[in-house]
């Protein structure tokens, strides 16, 4: 019996388990009641209420605009669909770069205030203190590097990253630093995977890898671009399982016909 289909709940010490016994850890990304409760009765291990809900719920060009207001109101809906799922909810730009202090009542506010399991922040080095002062106040932390999109105003591209040797120095020394303070789990995005294989195998803590190659600990994709709702973004790391944006096209011009020919409602749809 694996351990992942023994879990009622997901924890982070679950995840670690996981990592232990080599079973990979499925993660998605979730912003609203309906699509979580599709995502958590599927066996998913992992729902993100990711900063991507700037982009893909609110038409958002980068993560940037979306508020710790915002990030909770999709916290909320989606904690109240999720029975098993470990619920991860990103603190958005602007919420923990000033201060420690900000920092931990930003984390504070998600938990209380949404129920929520855990927060992610973006960066290493840069964030330990903020990391460390949310960890102290007993809320698990999921780090986040390689392609960090809060700061693509500095990388100016979406680019992969960390091909250099010493940008990759340097998220090595962040993913230890991330791990040896506490961080329960490290996002690596869109980094070379020989890259992450080897970030994976000399941290204890799970990576879930995007666009970081197969050799890491588990997986996450933003649901939208995984279910095809999106169709302009279209980078190599993405396998769409569905073509929902066609389907919903197809559907939505059957009803608008329907209704303009009068076929919709018919005589068992009325009272
Ligand atoms: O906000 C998000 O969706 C993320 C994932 C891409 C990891 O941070």
């Amino acid at each position: 019996m694996s351990i992942q289909s023994e879990i009622k709940r997901v924890t982070t010490h679950n995840l670690q388990a996981m990592k232990h016994a080599g079973e990979k850890i499925a993660m998605l990304t979730a912003y609203d009641y309906s699509m979580a409760r599709i995502l958590d009765d599927a066996g998913i291990d992992i729902l993100l209420v990711g900063d991507s809900a700037s982009n893909v719920m609110a038409g958002h060009e980068t993560t940037l605009p979306i508020t710790l207001d915002h990030m909770i109101y999709h916290a909320q809906s989606v904690v109240r669909a999720v029975h098993r799922a470990l619920v991860v909810v990103d603190l958005p730009f602007g919420s923990y770069q000033s201060n420690p202090g900000k920092a931990l009542e930003s984390a504070i506010r998600i938990m209380k205030e949404s129920g929520a399991h855990a927060v992610k922040l973006e960066g290493g080095a840069e964030v330990e203190e903020a990391i460390q002062r949310i960890l102290k106040a007993g809320i698990p932390v999921m780090g986040h590097l390689g392609l960090t999109p809060q700061s693509i105003y500095k990388f100016g591209t979406y680019a992969v990253r960390a091909r250099e040797e010493a940008e990759a120095a340097k998220l090595r020394e962040d993913a230890r630093l991330l791990a040896e303070i506490g961080c329960f789990s490290i996002v690596l995005e869109k980094i070379p995977a020989d890259l992450a294989g080897e970030v994976a195998r000399s941290v204890e803590p799970p990576i879930i890898g995007i666009g970081a190659g197969p050799q890491v600990d588990g997986q996450v994709l933003v649901t939208h671009d995984m279910i095809g709702l999106t169709k302009d973004f279209q980078p190599r790391f993405l396998r769409r399982y569905l073509n929902l944006y066609e389907s919903m096209l197809e559907a939505t011009r059957s009803y608008i016909r329907d209704v303009r020919e009068g076929d919709f409602p018919n005589e068992k749809e009325q009272y």
